[in-house]
């Protein structure tokens, strides 16, 4: 038997579980479960990532305490779990005391082995919020393309990376101001220190199966050819997370403490249980260790993570399983398009199983992305689950339960057939054990496309016409309810609580062993019916639904009191710059709709006897009727701009937050166009 401990990345608690995090819990919960089936000891921990600036200025925004958003949000994750049937042993927060306890004795084990170094960096600073900004904090125009509006790490529109202190013109997120560089002592973690032991982990040993995935190897391969930098695991206060113990007012790093989650849930898992803490993590554990992330936080994991254990004395995880992103009819989670769902939002529509089940059926060991399309998923969970699986036991069951006072015959009519469909548990488990789910879920439908084919050909509603032939309807009515068995077990750990109702159907719980002998003889209950059809009606309102989401996802983040409330006022201008703006009067004289523009109004504007064609962003607010006619203020010496759609050769005003509540500047009757304004 195995002792087998595993993890799914450990979610931020200031957002909501969505689709794109279940393709990892649900590919670690089928291995539990399969992994429990066979037998051995599997464990499954996980718990919400609770540090760092983001949850802490979401509190704020909120008008809360940090532990009041995380204890919100930490319940709605453990319902959303729930809902999806990822049966975690324990499910807890990197802000607890077992984690306090484990950050603080890892870092001065590392510390007192000459690992941390200290050192001064100058930083981008924000001087109205004072304090430090993670480069997401910052926003400002690319030091490379000009392109407006680029975070702080990288540019979207020319895909440059750059350090936030080079952005243009920059300007902080959380309040507006602009930010200035300012000197502060750091603490780094010396991974190169670790270099080798790294290589040795990645790499098996004589003798041993390779356990890293070679995308995986190869990736790091080239993380070690670019060199390995030291790791800067200390922020300045104000952070939400945990004071490094010889360092007032620095705390650790939010991805110092977060990966210490996975031991500390485990840890508190122990307590509870009377489990042994060291035999699963300490230096000579014999116990299996995995943990399963997503691709774009494999770095953390393969380097900075076993060399933190290695450096404070723990056994190092055997293999990081690592998965590609999900994305929805072949394009990224789009919110505009209603692909960005909720896993609350899917629980309110569809059954989670047919979710598991095509996910499963996605899912290989490879770091690629999979793709949910959901018109290839109606089609798929109906002609699998519901025509082929389902329809096996709801074929054969009404017989046994009327005909033969619930009780399955003594012998099968096809023992060789049954032997087949018990001899695919062998290849099927190799498959489950390599995260081959998809392979798995073909060759469990092949199975089930047979189980058909015996009945079409057997056709027991025929049998069942003529009484002398009573033996034989029991019979090949008990051979369907074996087969149905058998594919049920091997779909356990897929679909977990439609296998519950078959359980209870067949009087039986099913480990993986179980089908090695057929049924006879038994007693089963009444077949309930255990999944329906989706419909395609149910799929459109979970779209329409996650629009709604969103919608009320960008009010709700959006400030409503305290600092972040309101956009700062601008640095000051010189009353020459001022002077400079030549405010008119204008007349609408007309508005229209621009093509493709998803907030352009293009304005034609009277100036007096001179006409002005306008693009403003105003689209949210007014319809072009509304407009026409109307007098407004605008900025009559602005250069002309190029845009997309034509040039622009003015700007209106208006004022307010945004969206519908924009106010276009409108003078009273008394001006005429063409006017100055003073
Ligand atoms: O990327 C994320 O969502 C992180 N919260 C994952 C943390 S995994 C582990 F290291 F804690
Ligand atoms: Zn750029």
């Amino acid at each position: 038997m195995r002792n087998i401990l595993i993890t799914s990345a450990l979610p931020y608690a200031n957002g909501p579980i969505h689709l794109g995090h279940l393709v990892e819990y649900i590919q670690t919960d089928i291995w539990a479960r399969f992994q429990r089936m066979r037998g051995h000891t599997c464990y499954y921990v996980c718990a919400d990532d609770a540090h760092g600036t983001p949850i802490m200025l979401r509190a704020q925004q909120e008008g809360i305490t940090p532990e009041q958003l995380i204890a919100k949000v930490a319940e709605e994750h453990k319902a959303d779990f729930a809902g999806f049937a990822v049966g975690f042993d324990n499910y807890y927060s990197t802000h607890s005391q077992e984690n306090r306890e484990i950050a603080q004795s890892i870092y001065l084990a590392l510390r007192d082995a000459g690992h941390i170094e200290r050192r001064i960096i100058s930083q981008l600073f924000d001087p109205e919020k004072q304090m430090f900004l993670p480069d997401r904090f910052v926003k400002g125009s690319c030091p490379r393309c000009g392109a407006e509006d680029q975070y702080g790490d990288n540019c979207e529109v020319c895909g440059a990376t750059y350090d936030a202190s080079e952005l243009k013109n920059p300007r902080s997120v959380v309040s507006g101001a602009t930010p200035v560089e300012k000197e502060s002592e750091h603490f780094f973690f010396k991974l190169a220190d670790f270099e080798q032991s790294i290589r040795d982990w990645i790499h098996p040993k004589a003798g041993e199966a390779a356990h890293m995935q070679p995308e995986v190897v190869n990736k790091m391969d080239e993380w070690f050819s670019a060199g390995l930098q030291d790791w800067d695991i200390s922020r300045d206060a104000p952070y939400f997370g945990f004071e490094i113990p010889d360092a007032p007012g620095k705390y650790f790093y939010v991805w110092m403490d977060a990966p210490m989650g996975y031991m500390a849930s485990f840890k508190h898992f122990c307590a509870q249980k009377g489990l042994n803490f060291d035999d699963f993590w300490g230096a000579n554990s014999q116990a299996e260790l995995y943990h399963f992330i997503g691709k774009d936080i494999m770095r953390f994991h393969t380097f900075f993570w076993p060399a933190v254990l290695e450096g404070a004395g723990y056994r190092k995880p055997n293999a990081v399983y690592v998965h590609g992103f999900l994305t929805v009819n072949g394009a990224k989670m789009s919110k505009s398009r209603g692909t960005f769902i909720k896993a609350r939002t899917f629980l309110d529509h569809l059954n989670p199983e047919y979710l598991r089940y095509y996910i499963a059926g996605k899912l290989n060991n490879r770091v690629e992305d999979i793709d949910l399309n959901l018109e290839d998923f109606v089609a798929r969970v109906n002609a699998d689950l519901v025509g082929k699986v389902i329809n096996i036991g709801s074929r054969c069951a009404g017989f046994i339960n009327k005909r033969f006072d619930n009780r399955l015959a003594d012998k099968l009519p096809e023992p060789q057939l049954y032997q087949e469909f018990a001899d695919a548990a062998d290849s099927l488990a190799q498959l489950f054990e390599n995260r081959e789910y998809s392979r798995a879920v073909r060759d469990i439908m092949a199975l089930a496309d047979k189980a058909n084919q015996y009945i079409d050909t057997a056709q027991p509603w025929v049998i069942a016409k003529q009484s002398e032939r009573d033996g034989e309807l029991h019979a090949v009515c008990s051979q369907g309810i074996n087969l149905f068995r058998v594919l049920m077990a091997y779909l356990k750990p897929i679909i977990p609580t439609t296998v519950q109702k078959a359980e209870e159907f067949l009087n039986e719980t099913l480990q993986w062993r179980s089908v090695q002998s057929p049924l006879l003889g038994h007693t089963i209950a009444k077949f309930s019916h255990m999944m329906q059809r989706v419909e395609q009606s149910n799929v459109d309102a979970l779209l329409e639904a996650s629009k709604e989401d969103i919608k009320t996802m960008q009010e709700s983040s959006k400030p409503t009191s305290g600092p972040l409330a309101t956009d700062p006022i601008a640095d000051t201008i010189a009353f020459e710059d001022f002077a400079k703006v030549d405010l008119r009067i204008a007349r609408i004289v007309k508005a229209d709709h621009v093509e493709g523009a998803e907030k352009l109004l293009q304005l034609t504007l009277d100036l007096g006897g001179e006409t002005r064609n306008v693009f403003a962003g105003i689209k949210s607010a007014y319809s072009p009727e509304q407009l026409q006619g109307k007098l407004t203020v605008m900025v009559a010496n602005l250069a002309p701009r190029k845009m997309r759609f034509g040039v622009s050769e003015g700007m209106v005003l208006a004022a307010g937050p945004g969206g519908k509540d924009l106010w276009i500047l409108n003078p009273d009757d008394g001006a005429q166009p063409g006017m100055k304004v003073k």
